[in-house]
C-alpha cells in the first residue's frame, strides 16, 4: 500500500538513499564521493527543521517510494508564496506506478496550504524523462534559468 508523509530526522537513510538514486539517475553519482557525510547530515537536519522546506516521502508497503522536496518563500508583487521543488525521484523499481503522480499532487496540497500561487520545478535540458513528466503533471515552461559559479 502506497502511503505518502512528511519526512523526519528518523528518516535520513531513506532520504540519503532516495538523494543517491536521483544522483545516479540523472548523471551526478560521479560528485557523490566528494559529499561530506557529516555536512550532508546537519543540512539535511537544518532543512528538516525548518518551517519553510517540506520533504514528502513515498513508502511502498512501508519501503523508500519516492522523495519530493520543496521550499517556500515570499513574493514581493503578490505577496503570495511561491513553492519551488528542488530534489524529485522515484525509485526504478516504484516508476511508471503512478508514485510520482501522487507525489506532485501532494506537493500541490501542502503548497497550497501553505499560501502559495505557485508551484516550481527546474531540471536539466537533457532530462527528457524530468521534462516529460512534469508537462504531464500540468507544468509548463514560463522562464529560462541560469546560474553563475561563485
Ligand atoms: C520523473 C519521475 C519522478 C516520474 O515518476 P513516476 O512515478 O515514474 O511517474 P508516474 O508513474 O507517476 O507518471 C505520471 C505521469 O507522467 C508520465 N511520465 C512518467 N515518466 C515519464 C517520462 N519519462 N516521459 C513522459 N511521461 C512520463 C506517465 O506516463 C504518467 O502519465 P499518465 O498518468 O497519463 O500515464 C521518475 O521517473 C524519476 O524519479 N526519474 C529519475 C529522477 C528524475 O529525473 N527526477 C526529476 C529531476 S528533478
Amino acid at each position: 500500500m502506497l502511503e505518502i508523509r512528511k519526512a523526519a530526522s528518523e528518516d535520513e537513510e531513506k532520504i540519503f538513499k532516495l538523494i543517491r538514486e536521483l544522483a545516479d539517475a540523472v548523471g551526478f553519482a560521479e560528485q557523490a564521493p566528494l559529499i561530506d557525510i557529516g555536512i550532508w547530515s546537519a543540512t539535511l537536519k537544518k532543512m528538516l527543521s525548518s518551517p519553510d522546506w517540506v520533504f514528502l516521502l513515498a513508502l511502498e508497503d512501508g519501503e523508500a517510494a519516492g522523495l519530493v522536496l520543496f521550499f517556500v518563500r515570499p513574493t514581493l508583487t503578490t505577496g503570495m508564496n511561491r513553492a519551488t521543488i528542488t530534489e524529485m525521484v522515484v525509485t526504478e523499481k516504484a516508476r511508471g506506478k503512478g508514485v510520482g503522480r501522487v507525489l506532485v499532487e501532494e506537493a500541490k496540497k501542502h503548497a497550497l496550504q501553505m499560501g502559495c500561487s505557485i508551484l516550481a520545478v527546474s531540471t536539466e535540458l537533457d532530462n527528457a524523462g524530468a521534462t516529460g513528466f512534469y508537462r504531464k503533471m500540468g507544468f509548463t515552461q514560463e522562464r529560462t534559468y541560469y546560474e553563475a559559479q561563485l
